[in-house]
């Protein structure tokens, strides 16, 4: 049975006007190694910390200021919402289609909620938490392409055209603003696209972004921004002692107008200037550590990298399932091919070398895992393959290869062939992103013994479900593993209306 909403009543939950506030016993282990009778044992002890969550439940009016606005991610999302919000259908070859929010894990995905009269009882993710509703967002945001997000929408050739005529009306008035421009950061077969640019130096830049955002905070009449990089992949800076390892270094550079500043480095110290979350889309290394440094001196949220949306998040549940079930992947071979722009900026060297980082250590934390499979250091070979074939567009195809050894010596080899639109992949998960960017900003919490309610650290680690290579704060482990992420994500929320974490046990009926 699936119900819409749900409360919860229990002495460790109080729902005011604007909060609710939890009790919450987080249930862990301590573990120590330790010399017994002579031999060294490893010593699990099961450990209990209590946790209080305030959730503020007055949920803001959100302006979602996204870079590479016109671009393919960008108007297919834009396009998306307002198709929603208006209630639109349109006629495709083979029926009349409702507009809807498939593939994004806050507005089509649900969670289970208990059983009632033996039968197991769903809700929607989102009825959660309050989040914001993505038909109240006000979109705004940057491109170094001039071109209204109408024909950005004709210029992707993502979305049915009877679809994109009834949205026409809705996006030709929509004109994003000129964005920071670095030829020696993108491919330079992007230099046509280039007519909206910001001029200066990278500081005049920064200030003029950081006008940008409280122009449109004013113009929008919103509460809250969220900024998003859907750009193209830049190539990765260079990290240099004393010019970007250091926030102090990092804003030195900036006031030199250092060259090696890349452009998304740029937008996101305006944000991190102004308290607005950061969240970078593509794979490049935007968070140098100065970068990470001034969001965690300044307490503002920074989130990436790299939206998760196709063929490594198939990796992450693939690898995930056979090195569980104790079979030893051993060759990971993966290729793509795309016709979009995005295709086309990968195509240079430097750029696709972005993506390939991105994509290639998606499986260590799995591997990492099972000492039984691999030995200390091993590692499955692993290629990623991208190539640019124009006719394609957007939809993109996706085949890997996966070789495991099984049972006494034998070899499995599993081949999958994916193909759909990117954008139609990237556009939810970009809304999720900000959903959540949003929502974790409105959460305080504190563990026994600290004194003060604080934020979550502003590395949103909470994000990781949705991107390829999670930013974590520095000595946090990494989870590649979607089940494990999509865990960690539903049960905060849980904990912020003090319910145990989804345990599977069933016991109940056992
Ligand atoms: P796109 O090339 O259609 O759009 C990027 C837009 O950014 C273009 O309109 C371009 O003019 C603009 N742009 C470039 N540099 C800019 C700057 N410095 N400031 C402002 N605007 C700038 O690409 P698409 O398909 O929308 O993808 C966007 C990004 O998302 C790419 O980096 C891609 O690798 C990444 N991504 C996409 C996924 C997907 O499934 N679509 C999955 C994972 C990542």
């Amino acid at each position: 049975m699936f119900i819409e909403s749900f409360k919860v009543e229990s002495p460790n939950v109080k729902y005011t006007d604007s909060e609710i506030q939890s009790v919450y016993n987080y249930e862990t282990t301590e573990l120590v190694h330790e010399n017994r009778n002579g031999k060294y044992q490893w010593i699990v002890k099961p450990k209990t910390v209590k946790y209080e969550f305030v959730t503020n439940t007055n949920v803001p009016k959100l302006g979602v200021m996204l870079v590479g606005w016109g671009g393919n991610n960008g108007s297919t999302l834009t396009g998306g919402v307002i198709a929603n919000r208006e209630g639109i259908s349109w006629a495709t070859k083979d029926k009349i289609q409702q507009a809807n929010y498939f593939g994004s894990l806050t507005q089509a995905s649900a969670i289970r909620v208990g059983s009632f009269n033996g039968e197991e009882i769903y809700a929607p993710f989102k009825s959660l938490l309050p989040l914001v509703n993505p038909e109240d967002i006000v979109f705004g945001g940057w491109d170094i392409s001039d071109m209204n997000l109408a024909d950005a929408m004709a210029r992707a050739k993502v979305f049915d055209i009877d679809l994109q005529k009834q949205l026409r009306p809705y996006m030709e008035s929509m004109v994003p603003l000129p964005g920071i421009y670095d030829p020696d950061f993108i491919a330079a077969n992007q230099g046509d696209r280039a007519n909206n640019v910001i001029k200066g130096t990278k500081k005049e830049q920064v200030q003029q972004i950081i006008k940008d955002i409280k122009e449109f905070k004013e113009v929008n009449k919103v509460d809250r921004v969220v900024v998003l990089w859907t750009a193209n992949t830049e190539r990765y800076s260079n990290m240099v002692v004393g010019l970007n390892d250091t926030m102090e270094n990092l804003l030195a550079s900036l006031d030199r107008n250092e060259s090696e500043i890349s452009p998304s480095t740029l937008y996101a110290i305006a944000c991190v200037m102004e308290n607005v979350p950061f969240i970078n889309g593509s794979p490049q290394n935007t968070f140098v550590p100065g970068l990470i440094d001034l969001a965690i001196q300044r307490n503002s949220l920074i989130g990436g990298d790299d939206f998760k949306s196709g063929q490594t998040k198939m990796k992450s549940v693939l690898v995930d399932f056979l090195v569980g079930a104790g079979i030893k992947p051993t060759s990971i071979a993966s290729y793509n091919h795309l016709g979009n722009n995005d295709g086309m900026n990968l195509s240079a060297p430097q750029t696709f070398r972005s993506k390939e980082i991105s994509k290639s250590n998606v499986v260590d934390d799995m591997v990492n895992s099972n000492a039984i499979l691999y030995e200390p250091g091993e590692h499955p070979d692993h290629v990623v393959v991208i190539k640019y074939v124009p006719y394609v567009g957007d939809s993109k195809r996706a085949m890997d290869e996966y070789t495991s050894e099984i049972f006494m010596g034998g070899k499995n080899t599993i081949v999958m062939h994916n193909t759909c639109e990117d954008s139609l992949l990237a556009a939810p998960i970009i809304l999720d992103l900000v959903l959540l960017a949003e929502l974790s900003t409105r959460i305080q919490f504190k563990a026994e013994g600290e004194g003060k309610f604080h934020s979550f650290h502003p590395v949103a680690a909470i994000l990781s479900y949705l991107t390829k290579a999670p930013l974590v704060p520095p000595g946090t482990p990494v989870v590649n593993a979607l089940s494990k992420q999509r865990a960690m994500l539903e049960n905060i929320m849980r904990a912020c209306i003090g319910l145990a974490p989804e345990n599977n046990m069933i016991l109940e009926y056992k």
